[in-house]
């Protein structure tokens, strides 16, 4: 069986982008391929992060993948910290990567410009080459991910080759070593719909866990009134009907476009649908459509809390800053 590995960070909490271009579609995965979903925590430390949270974020970001449908007799379900090889290949292929590939990676870019490229951490910065060890330690054949991870994937690809390149192949085989590739090389695997969940407040900016407004992004745990409340405040434009893919009218795409998803029809239906709708009578349909698409998520996500409080163990690493700051 092929191989397919991913992860969310346990920060803030999950929202619809991480649903719709990761999530959601690990699922369909699970029986066709061996997956392993991690809930990637030592990335969530590149950043400030509030240390009391990190435990609860790690729990809660594994009870909302099974919620989802991640079924633990299929998926292999961990936290990263709990498998220290993940550290350990990083920091083998960080000695394998030139300072120059890690410069050109436009997260990096986005997450240091608030604090400054100096103070940001070394840690966010070598960000890239955890998540190109979380890929290659199980040599997995695909990743699937929203697209603003492409990027690290292709540098996962030319770590990969550059390792396989100075210490595979016959040279070092002469010389005792194992020969052969080392590492797969792994492909992306990125949605047709749903890789790049809009904001709710600008069609131009990626919903994201770090914009500073809540109305901008639905969280998969919030309540139904919030959710028609932030549709109801969403962004949207004075155009006559409603369109896919009008680069005028980006909120109106994104709003279809999740529509869309969450509904199950096709992009031709959907048009059909809307195509004469004004904004009053699409964004009800809309906020029905995700309440009914996420209300039993969150009632999985409360029972799977209440049932295994003694399966989903507190990570080691949250445990160990708090005592620090004790
Ligand atoms: P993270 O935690 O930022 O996001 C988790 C997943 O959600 C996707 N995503 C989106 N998809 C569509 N629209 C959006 N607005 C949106 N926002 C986020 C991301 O593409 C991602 O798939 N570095 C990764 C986590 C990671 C990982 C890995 C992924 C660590 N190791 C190994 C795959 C394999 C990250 O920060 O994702």
């Amino acid at each position: 069986k092929k191989r397919v590995v991913s992860g969310v960070q346990p920060t803030g909490s999950v929202h619809l982008g991480n649903y719709l271009g990761a999530i959601k579609n690990w699922v369909a995965l699970q029986d066709t391929y061996e997956t392993l979903f991690i809930i990637v925590d030592h990335h969530a430390i590149t950043l400030p992060y509030d240390t009391r949270q990190l435990g609860k974020a790690t729990t809660d970001t594994a009870a909302l993948y099974l919620a989802c449908g991640i079924d633990v007799s299929k998926a292999s379900v961990f936290v990263q910290s709990h498998v220290p090889a993940h550290v350990e290949l990083m920091w083998l292929l960080c000695s394998s990567t030139p300072i120059g590939w890690l410069q050109k990676m436009i997260q990096f870019k986005e997450k240091s410009r608030k604090e400054g490229v100096e103070n940001a951490s070394v840690g966010l910065f070598t960000y890239p080459d955890l998540m190109t060890a979380d890929i290659l330690l199980y040599q997995s054949d695909f990743v699937p991910v929203g697209e603003d991870q492409k990027q690290h994937i292709e540098l996962a690809r030319e770590i990969a080759q550059r390792v396989n390149h100075l210490y595979g192949g016959k040279k070092w085989k002469k010389l005792g070593g194992r020969g052969g590739s080392l590492f797969k090389i792994p492909e992306p695997l990125i949605p047709q719909a749903g890789a790049r969940v809009m904001s709710l407040t600008d069609g131009l900016s990626k919903m994201s866990k770090s914009a500073p407004s809540d109305q901008s992004r639905i969280n998969l745990l919030d309540s139904k009134d919030l959710i028609v409340d932030k549709i109801k405040r969403c962004k949207t434009d004075s155009f006559a009907g409603l369109e896919f893919d009008n680069a005028e009218r980006p909120e109106c795409n994104n709003l279809l476009s999740i529509y869309q998803i969450v509904s199950g029809k096709k992009k031709e239906e959907v048009m059909e649908e809307c195509k004469d709708m004004s904004w009053g009578t699409f964004k009800p349909l809309l906020a029905d459509a995700l309440i009914e698409h996420l209300s039993p998520i969150q009632v999985r996500e409360v029972k799977i809390l209440n049932q295994s409080n003694t399966f989903l163990r507190v990570c080691p690493i949250s445990s160990m800053f708090c005592s620090f700051h004790k």
